[in-house]
């Protein structure tokens, strides 16, 4: 397990390096993460290295026995730099180009930047390479941040030309895929094609949607500027990048992971109201990527804050989230940020140490972490995550609504939460993974919103099905084509033959309106209580399929909302609505049923429960999210790792702010 911090020691003046670096020792870290804004202290003037600094800082940490992750620094560009090269700043997408003064101003495709930012890392890469102490690099820091993912400049509208090119071949098949005829927008050159600029309005969705996708890239290409360097020269460092979790979706996280050895992400609890659904489905997310363990590079560790301070990390809240993270799959934890800034924008972002430097309770508090997990750390390394249930997450269809939302009041995310948000309240082990992955392990798939569908979407989705599988689809699925355009055809589209109904029309509630579910199935009616719907209804005819729900309201009162059909061996739901809580709550009971998933253990609200497997050896944590104690009752024999106790069974007690990692001893 690596433990440790971020840490700026440019910031503070050398004397005090010493003291930062005993202290990091005694709360039991083994690594740092240095550099990753330092690019003015290690390239002061162009051409001219100063890694001295540098070399002393991590000897002094490394006498201490910590290890490095070494930041590029290319997410904050000297002054130097950006006035010599004023066409290096992006430009948004209202055509107003960016000025110096905060962070992440660069366009990733411009020609001059990607020769500076290739130069230091190269200029790190070779300096550092035999460094026993360095064990990995993490490649800039949080693309597309602050709003820069995408950037309006001429070299990108030129870069998107190119990559139009290569995905069309021709203007006439573009012209047809994005049907320009339409307004009249048929290209006779590819310099005509613009760029989706505010200020010409709402633009083509296909162009928006390939936009979006071309943005994504060109942060993927710049990002593999740096990994050949590093691979080339470092080969036996790891590389990572610092993800923003699940929220973000301004790049297509899936394809950025790829080239990478393991996601790192950056993880601020009160940012979300310290929500441990909120938390968790973040977690999942990142696992999802690679499919493998991950890394928090920077974890909440004191009030967090701008202009205005956040609220302060309650006694014991720290060290949850600690164990929260490793409980879905951490290998790393480092708190962003060692020691609160005297300066800058970040003046009120807080560290594990304030402003004064003087360790006091968070200190201790992270301390303790640090024994606790230098006692268990060897008892948990290897363990990994395994989940029954995944639940598809679409890039590409997060950038279609980003265009066009449907329902003013609908959010891809907040609805594909709600599904989360009821597996997680029964501790249901979720993975989260693209459409395109393997689903031959899981025995429910929930893919909520699938709106852009392609061939090989729909062979995956048929294949898993065919094999036995639940799936799970809903609402606007099945709508797009890969282009951003409507499909020639009823809908749900492609998926028409997985889900045997045809969606005969469908109504965009508006902001007051809503129906109201029956269900028809027995064991899931719910005696006297109608379940709310809103937002978007479609009415659906069943084509084969079994109906599940009614719509209670309306002209379609009694036409089928919810259906159910058998497909090979497995079946498919059809969710033509959503609902408020309650909904996902009854369906994920039935589904979970339907699909034989076995939950975790009954447990109140507010306790969460995760596994991690050593092999077929179950460990198990409970999180006590709560300020109340909780109780919970065990199946099964335990041993306490962090408490000590050689069993555990039964009915067992949960302190507030709590947390067991309980391991499960061998039965007979
Ligand atoms: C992000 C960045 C850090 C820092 C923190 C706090 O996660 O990666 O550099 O800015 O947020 O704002
Ligand atoms: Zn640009």
């Amino acid at each position: 397990m690596y433990y440790g911090a971020d840490y700026y020691p440019e910031q503070w003046l050398e004397e005090r390096w010493p003291l930062d670096a005993d202290l990091m020792q005694e709360a039991g870290f083994n690594v740092v993460r240095l550099a990753e804004f330092a690019w003015s202290k290690m390239e002061p003037r162009e051409g001219y290295y100063e890694f001295s600094w540098l070399d002393k800082a991590i000897d002094i940490l490394g006498e201490r026995s910590m290890k490095i992750v070494l930041g590029t620094p290319t997410a904050s560009p000297p002054p130097w730099l950006m006035s010599a090269h004023p066409d290096t700043f992006r430009v948004r997408a209202d055509g107003v180009r960016v000025t110096f003064g905060n962070r992440r101003e660069y366009c990733p495709t411009n020609k001059t930047y990607r020769h500076y930012s290739a130069r230091i890392t190269h200029a790190m890469a070779e300096h550092f390479k035999d460094n026993p102490n360095v064990i990995g690099w993490q490649i800039d820091n949080e693309f597309g941040c602050h709003d820069s993912a995408a950037c309006f400049c001429p070299q990108c509208q030129e870069a998107f030309k190119g990559w139009l090119k290569e995905r069309y071949i021709t203007l006439k098949r573009l012209n047809e895929r994005w049907g320009t005829t339409f307004w009249s927008h048929v290209y006779n050159d590819w310099s005509e094609i613009p760029l989706p600029w505010t200020t010409s309005g709402s633009p083509n969705p296909g162009l928006a949607l390939d936009y979006r996708r071309f943005a994504s890239d060109s942060y993927l290409a710049y990002q593999q500027l740096q990994v050949d360097i590093l691979r080339q020269l470092c080969p036996h460092h790891f590389l990572t990048h610092n993800f923003m979790g699940f929220t973000y979706d301004g790049l297509n996280y899936h394809a950025l992971a790829e080239p990478l050895d393991f996601v790192s992400w950056d993880n601020y609890p009160l940012m979300m109201n310290a929500d441990p659904a909120r938390i968790a489905i973040a977690h999942d997310t990142m696992r999802g990527l690679k499919r493998s363990g991950f890394w928090v590079m920077e974890e909440q560790s004191g009030p967090h804050g701008w202009e205005n301070v956040g609220p302060t990390p309650r006694p014991g809240e720290i060290r949850l989230w600690v164990y929260q993270a490793i409980a879905h799959g951490a290998e790393g934890i480092l708190f962003f940020r060692w020691r609160t800034s005297r300066f800058g924008t970040e003046q009120y972002w807080h560290g594990i140490l304030d402003h004064d430097g003087i360790p006091r309770r968070r200190y201790q508090e992270v301390k303790r972490v640090g024994e606790e997990l230098k006692r268990i750390g060897e008892m948990i390394a290897g363990s990994r995550c395994r989940a029954e249930v995944a639940m598809l997450l679409s890039y590409d269809d997060r950038f279609a609504f980003q265009i066009q939302s449907n329902n003013s009041r609908f959010s891809y995310s907040d609805h594909f939460q709600l599904y989360y948000e009821a597996l997680h309240r029964l501790n249901v082990p979720v993975d989260i993974v693209s459409p395109q992955g393997d689903l031959s392990h899981y025995k429910l798939v929930i893919a909520p919103t699938l709106h852009i569908v392609t061939e090989e979407i729909i062979s995956n989705l048929q294949r898993y099905v065919k094999q036995g599988g639940l799936l799970v689809i809903t609402f606007r699925s099945g709508v797009k084509d890969e282009a951003n355009a409507v499909v020639n055809r009823a809908l749900p589209g492609l998926l028409a033959d997985l889900s045997a109904i045809e969606v005969a029309e469908y109504d965009s509630l508006p902001a007051e309106g809503r129906n109201g579910l029956e269900f028809v199935i027995p064991g899931l009616a719910i005696m006297g209580q109608k379940i709310s719907c809103e937002v978007w209804c479609d009415i659906i005819e069943p084509k084969g399929a079994e109906v599940v729900a009614r719509y209670t309201e309306e002209y379609y009162a009694g036409k089928p909302a919810i259906t159910l059909n058998r497909f090979g061996q497995g079946q498919v739901v059809y969710v033509g609505t959503m609902g408020d809580g309650r909904l996902y709550e009854t369906l994920a009971g039935w589904l979970l049923t339907l699909a034989g998933v076995q939950t975790i253990l009954t447990a109140p609200k507010g306790l969460e429960m995760t596994e991690r497997w050593q092999g077929n050896r179950r460990l198990l944590f409970v999180l006590n999210h709560t300020e109340r104690e909780q109780e919970v009752t065990l199946e099964g024999r335990y041993s306490d790792l962090l408490y000590g106790s050689a069993v555990v069974e039964g009915r067992l007690f949960i302190a507030p702010r709590d947390v067991l990692v309980l391991r499960e001893e061998k039965k007979g």
